[in-house]
């Protein structure tokens, strides 16, 4: 049974060059309606040009399919805002939103500058909700929506002088996490993708054969998936050179050591049980925490009934 989108009207945020291009390429292969958004400046977000977006926009109509461009920076809700509404007068609804625009400001920590790290976050991270934010009320409504967030293998396990940019990636985790449950019952299902492609943001990162082989098409598949009809809520898809692994966001049982003058020290000694993976659970929300720290306490005879 193959994913048909015939029907479905999406937007993919950066879509006019990388990951972003090759996601709409397909999306439109497989009969959705496109925005294809794209803000057309450098790596670094700098510039402006509408040309990378209308140059998809054209591949795609070329090839039979049917697209709209739109060159709205992501960071400007009242501009996303028009993007939604353009696609609403156009199409009529929007189903799927693939967010996938995004710049980078590499340094080390010690030499990266305030307004670079504010630059990464307003673009990954408020960008994505930005957008987000402007369909979900419509997808709400019409109990539909499938959505992806880009995140980073840079923000899930940290690489050296991508601070910024690791702290907005695995922001959108935390995104991800609360949407999946609150867009549940409207059957709105959001997830995350963490790709691995050679595309100009990894210019000079990796091998010819490397950028080649982790090609930007080759991770397109795992969005088409997350947008299906079947999609599923919550995952955490790595993809890369046609490869698919899950990451996922664990908490150990650790152990009960009580809140005496002692426990400090006594949890200084413990790093490796506490760390002890053997038990580890995915939990489903965040008062798991503290259920389980309240059971652990209960099970010692350390419950508090003052
Ligand atoms: P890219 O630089 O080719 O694509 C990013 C696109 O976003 C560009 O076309 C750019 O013009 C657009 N863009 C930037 N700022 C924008 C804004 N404010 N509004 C609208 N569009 C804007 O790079 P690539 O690799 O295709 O990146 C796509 C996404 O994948 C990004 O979110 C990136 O962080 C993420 N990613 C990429 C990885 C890789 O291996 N290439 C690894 C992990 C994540």
């Amino acid at each position: 049974m193959s994913i048909d989108l015939t029907g479905r009207v999406a937007i993919v945020t950066g879509a006019g060059g990388g990951l972003g291009r090759e996601h709409a390429l397909l999306l439109a292969r497989r009969g959705a309606k496109v925005v294809v958004n794209d803000l057309g400046g450098s790596v670094a977000g700098v510039g402006a040009s509408a040309g990378a977006a209308a140059a998809v926009v054209e591949e795609i109509r070329a090839a039979g399919g049917q697209a709209i461009a739109n060159a709205a920076s992501v960071t400007d809700f009242a501009a996303v805002t028009d993007m939604v509404e353009q696609a609403r007068s156009m199409w009529g609804k929007v189903d799927i939103l693939v967010n996938n625009a995004g710049v980078l400001r590499d340094k080390t920590f010690a030499k990266m500058s305030l307004e670079d790290f504010r630059t990464v976050i307003e673009v990954h991270l408020m960008g994505s909700v930005h957008c987000t934010k402007a369909v979900w009320n419509y997808m709400r409504d019409q109990s539909y929506g499938r959505i992806v967030l880009t995140t980073s293998s840079s923000g899930l396990y940290g690489n050296f002088g991508q601070s910024n940019y690791g702290a907005a990636k695995l922001a959108l985790v935390g995104l991800m996490q609360t949407l999946g449950l609150e867009g549940a019952k409207n059957n709105i299902r959001v997830n995350c993708l963490a790709p691995s492609a050679g595309t100009r943001m990894l210019d000079g990162l990796m091998t010819d054969e490397m950028a080649k082989t982790l090609s930007p098409g080759s991770v397109s598949p795992g969005v088409l998936a997350l947008v299906a009809e079947d999609a599923p809520n919550r995952f955490i898809l790595c993809a890369g050179g046609g490869s698919y692994e899950r990451a996922y966001i664990t908490m150990t049982r650790g152990i009960y050591v009580g809140v005496d003058d002692q426990a400090a020290d006594t949890v200084a000694q413990n790093w490796e049980a506490i760390g002890d993976r053997v038990t580890e659970t995915i939990p489903e929300g965040g008062m798991q925490q503290s259920r389980l720290e309240f059971e652990k306490a209960r099970l010692a005879g350390g419950v508090n009934q003052a």
